[in-house]
C-alpha cells in the first residue's frame, strides 16, 4: 500500500510530466519528469533492465523534500518513466528520501538502501540514517522496512557527526557478502565508511576506507567504490573545493582517488587523485556494472554551483543525467566514454578530411543540436596555430565555444553567449595532456547540453545551455593553420 504523500507525488508527476511536449526534453539524456532532479539514485540492473532512480521533488523546480523517481531503459538512451518510487512519508524518513543505491537479493527482490533524513532533534538539523525499501519478485511497490534505520550514527566511530552520514552505496564483495560505502564526517573533514551485510538489512561496521584530511574539499559527498582493469577506484563528491592551477574548481567538485584496497584494513591505499569532469555541469557520479561486465557511470548534469532556477519559466522539469559513459582505467587514469549503445543511434554521416582551419568557417552538412561529432585537430604541415576553436549551437548572436589553447594545454568551454540571464559560473578550463597541437574532441549534443570528450575519453567537459533550438549552427577557427578530419552524425531513434 503506498501512502498519501507517494500516492500525491505520483498524481502530480503525472499530470505535468505527461503534458511536456518530448521536444521540450532532451532526445536521450534522463530528464526529470516534472520539477526538480539532482543526484542518481539506485543504478542497478534488475529484471533485464537498467533502473535509475534520482532524488526528486515533483512539485516545483527547486530542491524540496526529497522523493526518488524512477525511469527504466534497456539501451541506456531510451527511458521509460516509472511512478515516483518514494516519498517522505515514515518516521526515519519524515523528511525526506536522500541519495543511495539498489541491488538484486538472491531471492529476486530489489533492495533501496537510502538516507533516511528528519529534523526531528533539538538542533533542526538533518538527523541522517540508512533505510532500506525492498520490492518482492513479484511485488510492484518499494516497500520500506519496518526496521528501519538500518544504520544510524550510533553504527559509527567515536566522535562521528549524525549530521552528515549518508549516501550508502551497496555492492557485492568477491566473498558474496553485500558491503556499502557511505560519506561520514569528523571534525567537519570527509570520510568514507565501509560496512558489510549478509542479507542488506543488517550492517556491520568495517573501516574507514579513506580520509580527507582537509586535501580535497570537506564532505565527500555520493562515494562509489568498485574495482577495474586491476585497480580500485573511490569516486566522490567533495563539497566547498578549493581551486587549483590545474586540475580542481572552487565549490562542489568530483573527483576519483585509484589505488590498491588492502581489505584487511578496510583502506584504500592511494595512488592518485583525478576530476571526473572539467565542465560547468556534473556532479554526484555514480556506477553499476551490467551483465556484459561493463562500468557504466551516470552523473547529475548539473551543478549545485551553477544552477539556473530560471528555466521554469521554460519548462515544469529542471535537471537531467548526463549520457551514461563506460568506464576504463588505462595508466592509472579514468577514462569515459559514451556507452556504445549511443553509436546504434548514429544517423546521416558527414564527413570531411584535411580541412585546412584559419580564419571562421563551416561546412556544409555539419550542425544541428541532436548530434556525434568527432572533431580530430592537427597543426598544418608547414604552419602552426595557437587556438583553435569550436563553436556550436550558434545563431544570430549566440553560441557555445570550447576552446583549445596550445601554449599552456588549456580547453575551455564557455556558454556565456548561449542566451544565458544568469551570473552563475558560464566559463570553465581543464588542463589536457600535452599532445603536440593534435586534439581529438567528441561532442555529444542533445538540445539543452554537450558533452565533450577529449583525446578519446582522457578528459570530459559537461555544460548545459538553453539556447534556442533554431540556434544550430556549428563553426571553426584556428589563429594560424590548422588541419582536422570531422565526423559528424545526427542521432535519433527513427
Ligand atoms: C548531493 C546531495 C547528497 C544528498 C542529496 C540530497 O548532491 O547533497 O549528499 O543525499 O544531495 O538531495
Amino acid at each position: 500500500m503506498s501512502s498519501q504523500t507517494l500516492k500525491d507525488a505520483r498524481q502530480y508527476e503525472e499530470k505535468i510530466g505527461k503534458a511536456v511536449p518530448e521536444t521540450d526534453r532532451p532526445l536521450f539524456h534522463l530528464s526529470s519528469y516534472s520539477g526538480w532532479m539532482n543526484d542518481p539514485n539506485g543504478f542497478s540492473y534488475y529484471k533485464g533492465e537498467y533502473h535509475l532512480f534520482y532524488q526528486y521533488f515533483p512539485y516545483d523546480n527547486r530542491w524540496g523534500p526529497m522523493h526518488w523517481a524512477h525511469a527504466t531503459t534497456k539501451d541506456f538512451l531510451n527511458w521509460k518513466y516509472q511512478p515516483a518510487a518514494l516519498a517522505p512519508d515514515t518516521r526515519p524518513d519524515a523528511d525526506g528520501c536522500f541519495s543511495g543505491s539498489a541491488i538484486e537479493l538472491d531471492d529476486g527482490s530489489h533492495l533501496l538502501f537510502y538516507t533516511g533524513v528528519n529534523v526531528t532533534d533539538k538542533y533542526q538539523v538533518y538527523v541522517q540514517q540508512q533505510c532500506v525499501a525492498i520490492k518482492d519478485k513479484d511485488g510492484e511497490e518499494y516497500v520500506k522496512y519496518e526496521g528501519n534505520p538500518v544504520l544510524t550514527s550510533k553504527d559509527l566511530p567515536e566522535g562521528y557527526s549524525r549530521y552528515d552520514f549518508r549516501d550508502p552505496k551497496i555492492f557485492r564483495q568477491k566473498d558474496g557478502l553485500f558491503a556499502a560505502v557511505m560519506c561520514a564526517c569528523k571534525d567537519k573533514d570527509g570520510r568514507i565508511a565501509y560496512y558489510t551485510s549478509k542479507d542488506g538489512f543488517d550492517w556491520q561496521f568495517k573501516g574507514i576506507l579513506a580520509e580527507n584530511n582537509g586535501r580535497f574539499g570537506t564532505i565527500w559527498e555520493c562515494p562509489d567504490f568498485f574495482e577495474l582493469d586491476g585497480k580500485h577506484v573511490l569516486i566522490c563528491s567533495p563539497m566547498n573545493m578549493r581551486k587549483t592551477r590545474t586540475k580542481y574548481n572552487s565549490g562542489n567538485g568530483t573527483m576519483c582517488l585509484i589505488g590498491e584496497f588492502d581489505e584487511e584494513n578496510t583502506k584504500l591505499i592511494e595512488e592518485v587523485d583525478q576530476p571526473i569532469d572539467g565542465g560547468i555541469d556534473f556532479y554526484a557520479p555514480t556506477t553499476m556494472l551490467t551483465p556484459d561486465g561493463r562500468r557504466v557511470m551516470v552523473a547529475w548534469m548539473q551543478n549545485w554551483e551553477t544552477i539556473v532556477y530560471g528555466s521554469k519559466d521554460q519548462f515544469p522539469w529542471f535537471g537531467m543525467m548526463t549520457t551514461p559513459r563506460e568506464l576504463h582505467v588505462i595508466d592509472n587514469h579514468l577514462c569515459q566514454t559514451p556507452v556504445r549503445e549511443l553509436n546504434n543511434l548514429r544517423r546521416n554521416k558527414v564527413e570531411y578530411k584535411d580541412i585546412s582551419v584559419s580564419d571562421w568557417m563551416s561546412l556544409e552538412g555539419v550542425n544541428g543540436r541532436i548530434i556525434d561529432m568527432t572533431v580530430n585537430v592537427r597543426p598544418h604541415e608547414t604552419e602552426d596555430y595557437k587556438h583553435f576553436e569550436l563553436r556550436f549551437a550558434q545563431g544570430e548572436d549566440m553560441f557555445v565555444s570550447v576552446r583549445y589553447r596550445r601554449s599552456d594545454g588549456f580547453v575551455t568551454v564557455d556558454r556565456r553567449y548561449s542566451g544565458i540571464r544568469n551570473a552563475v559560473i558560464n566559463q570553465r578550463k581543464m588542463k589536457v595532456k600535452d599532445t603536440d597541437g593534435f586534439i581529438k574532441l567528441r561532442v555529444i549534443l542533445d538540445r539543452f547540453s554537450a558533452e565533450v570528450f577529449i583525446n578519446d575519453g582522457e578528459q570530459v567537459i559537461s555544460t548545459t545551455f538553453y539556447t534556442p533550438q533554431s540556434a544550430n549552427g556549428i563553426s571553426f577557427s584556428s589563429d594560424g593553420v590548422a588541419v582536422m578530419d570531422v565526423e559528424k552524425y545526427d542521432l535519433s531513434f527513427d
